[in-house]
């Protein structure tokens, strides 16, 4: 029970790895803001969590929607103590060249993907400062450190995220609060199972661990970034891939 008498925001927790992250802070003890733009599975997973979750309808590409996700988490749990800027688009995602896709979709994509996640730190911060052990944790992606494939809008929003969690470890650090990611490889969620067997083939040919992650790998990764545990880790972002990426 790490995280008792904790509070955590998860974004993009209606679904996929950010449910496994909501349940399993849950499982440890924190009351849960499961801020999700499709409610029927925000609602869906904040009542299979039970009385110490909300649900809180949001938009992460939005700054007014994340200004009303900080005011119903304060009027419910008056403060926070753990942010993860998981939401993305993902499942479903659109595989187009960086020169023809079109442009109302890429910039959609990276007001979600990337500026999504400063949006929403920047909104509940306030509510962070002063909390002792406050940590936020951006959602970035192997893809970061891949390029030249179709839909590499991803990978550039997951290497500007990497950016970010620098930046912010950097500006939040004298207040108390550490910023770090997680840099999944493939995971197995819905999203994954839609792909065809052939190119998951492809993909886990070139993971030393040879198999697919599992979500509640990328959960342990995240609760330990989060725990005091990581007490003297900020700005750093973790791949958790299989060995995919092997950087110096
Ligand atoms: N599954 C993988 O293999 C994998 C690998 C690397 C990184 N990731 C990253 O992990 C995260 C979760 O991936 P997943 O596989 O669970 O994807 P997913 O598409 O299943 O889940 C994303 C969730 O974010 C929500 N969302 C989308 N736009 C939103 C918005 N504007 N505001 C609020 N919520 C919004 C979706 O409704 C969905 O519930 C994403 O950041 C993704 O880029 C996934």
């Amino acid at each position: 029970m790490r995280f008792e008498n904790k509070v955590a925001v998860v974004t993009g927790a209606g679904q996929g790895i950010g449910e496994t992250y909501a349940k399993r802070l849950a499982a440890e003890g924190a009351k849960v803001v499961v801020a999700e733009l499709n409610a029927e599975q925000g609602q869906r997973v904040a009542s299979e969590i039970g009385d110490a979750a909300i649900f809180v309808k949001t938009d992460v590409a939005d700054p007014a929607s994340c200004a009303a996700l900080a005011e119903a988490t304060k009027a419910a749990f008056g403060g926070v103590d753990y942010l993860v800027n998981n939401a993305a688009i993902f499942a479903g995602m659109r595989y187009e060249p960086l020169m023809s896709v079109d442009l109302d979709y890429y910039l959609k994509f990276m007001a979600v993907n990337l500026h999504g996640a400063l949006y929403v730190t920047r909104a509940i911060v306030p509510l962070m400062e002063g909390r002792k052990g406050a940590a936020i944790v951006n959602q970035s992606s192997t893809a970061a450190y891949l390029s030249g494939s179709a839909g590499a809008y991803y990978g550039i929003s997951k290497l500007g995220t990497n950016g970010l969690t620098m930046s912010l470890a950097a500006e939040l650090g004298p207040k108390g609060i550490r910023v770090n990611g997680v840099a999944p490889g493939p995971t197995l969620t819905d999203a994954m199972r839609q792909v065809d067997a052939k190119i998951i083939e492809g993909i886990v040919a070139q993971m030393p661990l040879g198999r697919l992650g599992d979500t509640n790998e990328q959960a342990d990764a995240v609760l330990f970034l989060l725990s005091d545990a990581a007490g003297f880790i900020t700005g750093q972002t973790l791949c958790v891939d299989g060995g995919m990426i092997r950087k110096p």
